[in-house]
């Protein structure tokens, strides 16, 4: 079996090393991977981004499948696209990424299927969104309706701040289309958690709990990131929470993908607000989270592949998934200044020192030799019996790894 694997992050250099362990695989191409998937076992990458060309790729090379990383190819349509040519690909059609790729279109399908999530109002214009803004209790949250790499959420702690952001989004127009339109809604206090999991339609098969860690700096200071590290289980998902999110989330969307006929075979993430008032639903995501994956499929034992191609054959129900007992945990090294502005292009040692694993992702190889070339760069993930075992070797695995300006936080798994 040939795998054509879409992506170039951490999440995809923990897909290419799990699905490398299927005896059938003998390949995978990684579009356009990065210096740690070059380095995994089965991998090879290859130079293609756009749509088209990995689409000729396929046809020219036997892919057997086609996994799909990020969003972004999902929202363009890349299914539909690889589907009308009879290829088999895993991901939602371009309908149903509108899940993740309008903030908009998610509310709607959330309130009429009766999703628990936040009140909320849409508005396509400056002037009307001020009025309303006005009138508004804060803090408020202010969502530009499109993708806007992770910076389209503000959350707002009076007045000033709202029309700041409407300014942004909508005038002055920073998200080039993305904030054109935008979401208004209720502010919820509480914890996060990511549940990934994987549907051909017919059944939602959730994945272990998360937690992600966003901010930048330790005590969750600073400015949010793609996420800095994370756990699994969430300590935070308790039975009772986990019966609700099935209730009152996963069930009503279920409900939803099929009245819609959304063609929906993939991943879906999602982002849940554990609140004082119950659990909520923050959103969706129609791919696999990154910094979470790096943990779930740590401890996922199942095969990645037989999954994958369960979903593709839509024989879910009967799965029988299996975890390792007890927990992981992934600490994320960043460059200096990220989320900011950073270099790039300084030499990382030590990564084949680590007892786990280093999973790379802003990483290229040099003359052989790997180095930063991202704002995350990589993590190191690690299994233990416990949380504090899992936290320990993730810990004593990133001090072996080196990078000029490498920074990581110290309370991974420690914080709310
Ligand atoms: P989203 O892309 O909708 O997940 O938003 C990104 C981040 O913004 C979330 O992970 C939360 O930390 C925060 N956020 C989003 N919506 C809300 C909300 N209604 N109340 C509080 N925080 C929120
Ligand atoms: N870590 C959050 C995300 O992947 O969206």
């Amino acid at each position: 079996m040939k795998i054509l694997l879409i992506g170039a992050g951490g999440r995809e250099h923990a897909m290419a090393w799990k699905m490398a362990q299927n005896p059938e695989v003998e390949k995978i191409y990684c579009a356009p991977g990065n210096g740690g998937t070059a380095k995994e076992g089965k991998c090879e990458n290859i130079e293609l981004y756009k749509n088209c060309e990995l689409l000729k790729f396929a046809k020219e090379n036997n892919i057997s499948l086609t996994v799909v990383g990020p969003e972004a190819p999902l929202v363009e349509g890349i299914v539909d696209e690889f589907k009308k040519e009879g290829l088999r690909i895993f991901g939602p059609s371009k309908y149903a990424a509108g899940l993740e790729g309008s903030k908009a279109f998610s509310k709607d399908f959330m309130k009429k299927y009766n999703v628990k999530t936040a009140e909320y109002a849409v508005f396509t214009d400056a002037e009307g969104s001020l009025s309303y803004l006005k009138k508004c209790s804060y803090p408020i949250v202010i969502k530009a309706d499109g993708l806007a790499a992770g910076k389209g959420v503000v959350i707002c702690e009076d007045y000033a701040v709202a029309e700041e952001t409407i300014k942004a989004f909508m005038v002055d127009d920073v998200f080039k289309g993305s904030g054109k339109k935008v979401v208004i809604e209720e502010y919820l206090e509480g914890v996060e958690a990511s549940i990934l999991s994987i549907t051909d339609g017919k059944t939602i098969l959730p994945f272990v709990s998360a937690k992600d860690h966003k901010q930048i700096f330790d005590d969750n200071k600073g400015p949010n990131t793609g996420g800095m590290g994370a756990i699994a289980p969430n300590p935070y998902c308790t039975k009772e929470v986990l019966e609700s999110f099935d209730k009152d989330i996963l069930k009503p969307t279920l409900k939803g993908i099929q009245e819609e006929n959304m063609d929906f075979t993939g991943i879906i993430f999602f982002g849940l607000m554990i609140t004082k008032k119950g659990v909520y639903l923050l959103e969706y995501n129609v791919r696999l989270g990154d910094p979470e994956t790096q943990v779930v499929l740590y401890l996922m034992k199942s095969d990645l592949v037989d999954i994958i191609n369960a979903a593709l054959d839509k024989r879910l129900s009967d799965f029988d998934l299996q975890w390792y007992e007890g927990n992981a945990c992934c600490v994320v090294a960043a460059s200096k200044g990220y989320p900011a502005s950073y270099k790039t292009g300084y030499e990382i040692t030590g990564i084949n020192d680590v007892a786990d694993k280093v999973f790379c992702a802003g990483v290229k190889l040099k003359n052989d030799a790997y180095v930063t070339d991202g704002g995350r760069v990589l993590c190191t993930s690690a299994r233990g019996k416990s949380l504090d075992e899992a936290i320990d070797k993730a810990y004593s695995d990133i001090k072996k790894v080196e990078f000029e300006g490498m920074y990581y936080r110290h309370d991974i798994g420690k914080v709310k």
